[in-house]
């Protein structure tokens, strides 16, 4: 019972007591994974990024402060109206000048142009799409040709939070994710190993069709 109110709230955080928790939770714990994701992607000082699935706005926090040219800007989009409050807050400054645009809205419908974003990256989240398949289709839409893609995980701390009973029905593991990648036309999908100060972590890397 606990354990499938968890699932809900990591998948899609609500105004409320569980809600709020399971925000201090992954800002306390997800920090690092969120940085890492966004370090790994290369951000160029004018490139158009999109996280999905921003939580409570760390990665974006992070990923704006590369964004230097006038030319660069942050998109987010996260389905959870009570996230998108959240991370709007923390990035109001940001928002105000018109840097970042964050979105409410699902994974399988972006509400963007086709083939209008650089980079993309998200840390902890297609555990929780209804469909990994049209989901994929629809990141490489809105990706540029050659655009690349970076989601980061910890395998460790995933298997630890499953055997407690949490994420039981979610499709976590790596290898479905990746296989709809490449049916979307992702090439050179990839998992690698990575470190960071001592601990392990894994990154997916993808790249859209040129
Ligand atoms: C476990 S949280 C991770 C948040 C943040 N990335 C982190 O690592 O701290 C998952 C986030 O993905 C969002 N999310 C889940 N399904 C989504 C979907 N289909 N489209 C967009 N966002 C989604 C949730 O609302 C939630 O904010």
């Amino acid at each position: 019972m606990l354990a499938r109110k968890l699932t809900q709230q990591l998948g899609h955080p609500t105004q409320s007591l569980g809600g709020w928790l399971v925000t201090k939770f992954l800002e306390r714990r997800n920090r690092a994974l969120e940085e890492r994701a966004v370090r790994l992607c290369e951000i160029q000082p004018d490139s158009t990024v999109l996280e999905v699935g921003f939580g409570p706005g760390l990665g974006l926090q992070e990923a704006v402060q590369y964004l230097t040219d006038p030319r660069g800007k942050l998109l987010g989009l996260d389905c959870s109206e009570y996230m998108h409050k959240v991370a709007s807050e923390r990035l109001r400054d940001h928002i105000a000048s018109g840097k970042v645009r964050l979105f409410q809205g699902s994974v399988e419908s972006i509400p963007l142009p086709a083939c209008s974003v650089d980079k993309v990256y998200h840390c902890n989240c297609y555990y929780f799409w209804p469909d990994l398949r049209a989901g994929s289709a629809e990141l490489h839409r809105v990706m540029k040709p050659g655009a690349l893609m970076v989601t980061t995980l910890n395998m460790a701390s995933l298997k630890e939070v499953v055997s407690c009973g949490v994420l039981q029905d979610k499709k976590w593991p790596p290898e479905p994710y990746m296989e709809a990648l490449r049916s979307a036309g992702f090439t050179d999908v990839r998992l690698e190993e990575k470190q960071n100060k001592g601990r392990d972590f894994q990154a997916i890397f993808a790249t859209a069709a040129k």
